[in-house]
């Protein structure tokens, strides 16, 4: 489903993906775990074409992600967002529907019956069924971020990726995010890759996790092979550090 193949990207003279390959099946759901500025975001921003690689290739559903086909690769690709970025004076379907807008030509923007359709659909499936005519400043940040899912669902996306979803959540919402995200990845088979932090969390909701540390992948497995020997060389604690010169590079 994904293909991502000696993908380097730097930022002026700091190279923060310093040459990544990896596959992603169809139906998995990936948590990508590593301490701040490791690369998460970058990786995922590549992903579906928000950041342009420097080199290496990204194949999302047998499609080449470049230029060419940027618009296209889009549409199979749902976005949920770190901090929750819903429009509080919208509501809930009009935040909704503007996840259909990657449906549409950009002078066409009237939803049909068939778009106010699936984006209820969607917002139904994220519980939210009762508030799809509430505006979205009076939800609380859980249900803020199900919005951001039922946006990304809108579109029917092929790919969910979703990055620190629940960073700005209490613990138990975050949980119950994660556990919404992990159902509709059973349900429909959709590819999923999740940026995360917490450990815990990663390893409760993942079929695979890929450990990231200074921009190069040090753990790639399921969640039951993660050791402590492995973390506390994806965090740099306890062991002798053989990563400490490229993360202070
Ligand atoms: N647009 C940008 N311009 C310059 N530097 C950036 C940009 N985006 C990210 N970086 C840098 O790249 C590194 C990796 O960032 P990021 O991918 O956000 O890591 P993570 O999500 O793992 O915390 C950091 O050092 C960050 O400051
Ligand atoms: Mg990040």
């Amino acid at each position: 489903m994904i293909e991502v193949t000696d993908l380097t990207k730097s930022f002026g003279p700091l190279a923060v993906l310093k040459g990544m390959t990896f596959r992603v099946v169809r139906g998995a759901f990936v948590v990508v775990l590593g301490p701040s500025g490791a690369g998460k975001s970058t990786l995922l921003r590549c992903l579906n074409g928000l950041v342009r690689p420097n080199g290496g290739s990204v194949i999302v559903d047998g499609i080449v992600l470049d230029r060419r086909h940027l618009a296209t690769v889009r549409k199979r690709v749902g976005f949920i967002f770190q901090g929750v970025n819903v429009h509080g004076n919208q509501t809930v379907l009009q935040n909704v529907l503007v996840g259909r807008l990657a449906e549409k030509a950009p002078w066409g923007v009237l939803f049909s019956k068939e778009d106010h359709r699936i984006a209820l659909a969607a917002i139904d499936r994220v519980g939210l069924g009762e508030k799809a005519a509430v505006r979205a400043s009076s939800l609380s940040g859980g249900q803020r971020q199900r919005v951001g899912i039922a946006r990304a669902l809108a579109h029917d996306p092929a790919v969910l990726l979703a990055d620190e979803p629940v960073s700005s959540l209490d613990p138990v919402t975050g949980r119950e995010i994660l556990e919404l995200l992990r159902a509709i990845n059973r349900e429909r088979g959709t590819t999923v890759v999740c940026n995360l932090h917490d450990v815990g969390l990663a390893t409760r909701v993942a079929d695979r996790l890929l450990g990231l540390r200074a921009g190069e992948i040090v753990f790639d497995g399921p969640p039951d092979q993660l050791t402590t020997e492995n973390l506390a060389r994806l965090y740099g604690e306890c062991l002798p550090d053989p990563f400490a010169a490229e993360v202070t590079r």
